[in-house]
């Protein structure tokens, strides 16, 4: 009995050896230990021995037994670390790696602009209008003092969609549609918004630009609001050592009506129109010139981005090449 015992030992720790993977395991542990294996028989033989060496067997393949279930526990774990090293070794990640980019949008520099335009006017106590691209003739020119024959128009040759809807040639269209809906009262607003002109396009003149339309009308609203006000928009844009120049110009829907140019450290560069609205504009839109005044101003908006981040050509804003735009990711340059 007892040569059995170590032959099982030794056959079991051998078999052991040679295995791999938890299941192989499984089968060798109950072919060691389970009910048919050579212990179980051991066991039962027990019984036929002389009563005197019963005891010692007994205890010899108790011993046997642990010693195969310790072999085999021992195995499980070596194996369990095993698979365990080989995942970590398959999973392991080369933090030292180039990372993967990946390419995001941004804000096209044009929209950075209006964003910092509405910052200023909201914190003035303006709200924001819009108004559509294609836009009445009755907008466009009558509502604004620009009579059918009237020779204006001839500086806002546009688009015409038929013969009453066009691509509209300013943002000015804004200021009549809030007038008759504002009934009577006082307005404070911009505009910003696409614009439309049948220019030759250079590296000044677009056919489409943009521009921010201004409206306040109120009670005792004089030019000096309107200056004061346009004054510290370019200061709190350009800085606070600029200087703006207003010369008397013409538009039919103001009256005084103004240039305003901005010094760019060699020259004088034309950055908008203002004026005081027209009475004949107040009264279409249903005010009482006697009762209420207003100003009114048309900025160029690529103009302005083009002063503020040295920019030298207007067709870059709308050609799309991603050298000019990836400049402004971020919204700063
Ligand atoms: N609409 C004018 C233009 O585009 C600018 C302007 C707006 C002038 C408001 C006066 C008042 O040229």
């Amino acid at each position: 009995m007892r040569e059995r015992l170590t032959k099982l030992l030794a056959e079991i720790k051998e078999k052991l050896e040679t295995i791999e993977d938890q299941n192989s395991l499984n089968v060798l542990r109950s072919y060691a230990l389970g009910r048919k294996s050579e212990i179980t028989n051991l066991m039962a033989a027990l019984k036929d021995l002389p009563p005197e060496e019963k005891p010692l067997m007994g205890k010899l393949i108790n011993e046997a037994k642990q010693k195969l279930e310790a072999y085999f526990e021992t195995k499980k774990a070596n194996l369990q670390a095993k698979v365990l090293q080989e995942k970590l070794a398959k999973e392991a990640v080369d933090v030292t790696l180039p990372g993967v980019e990946f390419s995001s949008g941004s804000n096209h520099i044009l929209k950075t602009v209006i964003e910092d335009f509405e910052n200023f006017f909201i914190g003035q106590g303006y709200s924001i209008k819009e108004g559509p691209d294609v836009e009445l003739d009755y907008y466009n020119f009558e509502m604004l003092n620009i009579a059918k024959d009237h020779p204006a128009r001839a500086m806002h040759d546009t688009f015409y969609v038929d013969a009453k809807r066009l691509l509209r040639s300013h943002t000015s269209p804004v200021q009549a549609r809030t007038m008759l809906e504002s009934a009577g009262k006082p307005i404070k607003i911009i505009c910003p918004g696409k614009t439309y002109r049948r220019d030759e396009d250079d590296q000044y003149h677009s056919h489409q630009f943009m521009q921010i339309e201004g409206l306040v009308i109120d009670e005792d609203i004089t030019m000096a609001d309107l200056k004061g006000t346009l004054l510290s928009f370019i200061k709190y844009y350009f800085g606070e050592d600029k200087e703006i120049r207003l010369r008397p110009s013409y538009f039919p829907f103001t009256e005084p009506s103004v240039e305003v140019d901005i010094f760019d450290g060699e020259k004088y560069v034309e950055i908008l129109g203002a004026g005081m609205v027209h009475p004949n504009v107040l009264k279409m839109g249903g005010y009482d010139p006697d009762k209420v005044q207003g100003f009114a101003f048309g900025i160029g908006l690529e103009r302005i981005a083009m002063l503020k981040y040295e920019i030298d050509d207007i067709r870059h804003f709308y050609t799309n090449d991603v050298r000019f735009l990836n400049q402004f990711k971020g919204g700063k340059r």
